[in-house]
C-alpha cells in the first residue's frame, strides 16, 4: 500500500508523521472521505470545496487543490481496487503540546482503503448525547471525531451501524458519519444545516435530485416517520429497517427505493456532479 505524504508517494510501512503533529495531539485537523469507483473519485470537486471550507473554519492554510488532486490520482493509481475509500487528512502539522498551533505548516496525507458496497438496509439507534449547533467546529469536517467513535461503538452494541444525534434544542440532526432523511405524508424531509449537521455531499445531491425539503424536525419524528434513510459518501442512499426498537418497512419503502434508484442513476451518469 502506498500513500501520499510530504509531497509524494510513500510506502505505508515507512511513511512517518511527527508524534507532535497537532492532528494527533489535539485533533487539530480536517478530512474528507471520497468514494473511488473503478479507479475514479466521485464528486471530488465538491469534496475539495468542503475541505477548503473546513480549513478556513479552523484557520488552517487553504489546501492546494492541484496538489490534493495529484495526490488522489497517484494513490488511486498505485493501489488499484474496484471500490475504494479515499481518505484526505490535512492537519495543523508539527506543533506545541498545547492548543497553540506551530509554525511548521500543515500535514497532508492521502490514503486509500478497500471497501464493499453497503447493504441495502441497516439499523440505527438514537443516542442521548447532543450535537452542538452553535460550536466553533459546527459544520466543519474535523478530525476531532471521538464523540462519533463513542456513539458508533454504542450503535454496534445494539446491532446497528449508525447512531443518530439530536441537537441542543431537541431537533433531529445527523448520524456519526451520515445525514438523515425522513418520509412524512409521502414527502422527503431532512434537517437544515442550522441543525448543526455536516453539509453532506450525498445530502446535497439527494436534495437536488429528489426535491427533498429542509425542515426543522423534532428528534421524535423518528417514532412516526413512514420511512427513514441515511446518506453518506460510502452509504449513498441507504434505507433504515430499524430505529431503536421501531421496525420500519422491511427493505426500502417506496419513497426510499425511488431515492436509491435516482441516486444510483444520476451518480452513474456524472462522476463529478
Ligand atoms: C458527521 C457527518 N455527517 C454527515 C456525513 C455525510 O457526508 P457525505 O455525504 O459528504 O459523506 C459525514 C461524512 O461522512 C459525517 O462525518
Amino acid at each position: 500500500m502506498r500513500i501520499w505524504l510530504d509531497g509524494g508517494l510513500q510506502d505505508i510501512e515507512s511513511a512517518r508523521v511527527s508524534v507532535f503533529d497537532h492532528g494527533l495531539t489535539v485533533g487539530d485537523g480536517i478530512f474528507e472521505t471520497v468514494k473511488a469507483v473503478d479507479g475514479r473519485p466521485f464528486a471530488l470537486t465538491r469534496h475539495l470545496d468542503r475541505l477548503t471550507r473546513s480549513a478556513r473554519g479552523l484557520g488552517l492554510p487553504e489546501p492546494d487543490h492541484d496538489e490534493v488532486r495529484r495526490a488522489c490520482a497517484a494513490v488511486i493509481e498505485a493501489n488499484p481496487m474496484p471500490l475504494g475509500r479515499l481518505r484526505i487528512t490535512y492537519t495543523g502539522g508539527h506543533g506545541p503540546l498545547g492548543s497553540d498551533r506551530g509554525e511548521h505548516g500543515p500535514t497532508l496525507v492521502v490514503a486509500l482503503g478497500e471497501t464493499t458496497r453497503r447493504p441495502d438496509a441497516t439499523a440505527a439507534i438514537t443516542v442521548p448525547w447532543t450535537r452542538n449547533e452553535r460550536g466553533a467546529l459546527t459544520g466543519l469536517k474535523t478530525t476531532s471525531y471521538a464523540e462519533n467513535v463513542v456513539a458508533l461503538a454504542r450503535a454496534r452494541q445494539h446491532d446497528a451501524t449508525e447512531a443518530l444525534f439530536g441537537n441542543t434544542v431537541g431537533q433531529l440532526c445527523e448520524g456519526t458519519g451520515s445525514n438523515v432523511f425522513v418520509v412524512l405524508d409521502g414527502e422527503i424531509h431532512t434537517p437544515p444545516l442550522a441543525s448543526g449537521c455536516l453539509a453532506g455531499i450525498t445530502r446535497a445531491l439527494t436534495i437536488e435530485w429528489t426535491g427533498a425539503k429542509e425542515t426543522d424536525l423534532p428528534l421524535d419524528v423518528l417514532e412516526r416517520a413512514e420511512e427513514v434513510f441515511l446518506t453518506s459518501t460510502l452509504r449513498d442512499v441507504q434505507a433504515l429497517r430499524r430505529v431503536d426498537e421501531r421496525e420500519l418497512p422491511g427493505s426500502a419503502g417506496p419513497v426510499t427505493a425511488k431515492a436509491v434508484r435516482i441516486f444510483d442513476e444520476r451518480s452513474g451518469e456524472d462522476l463529478d456532479p
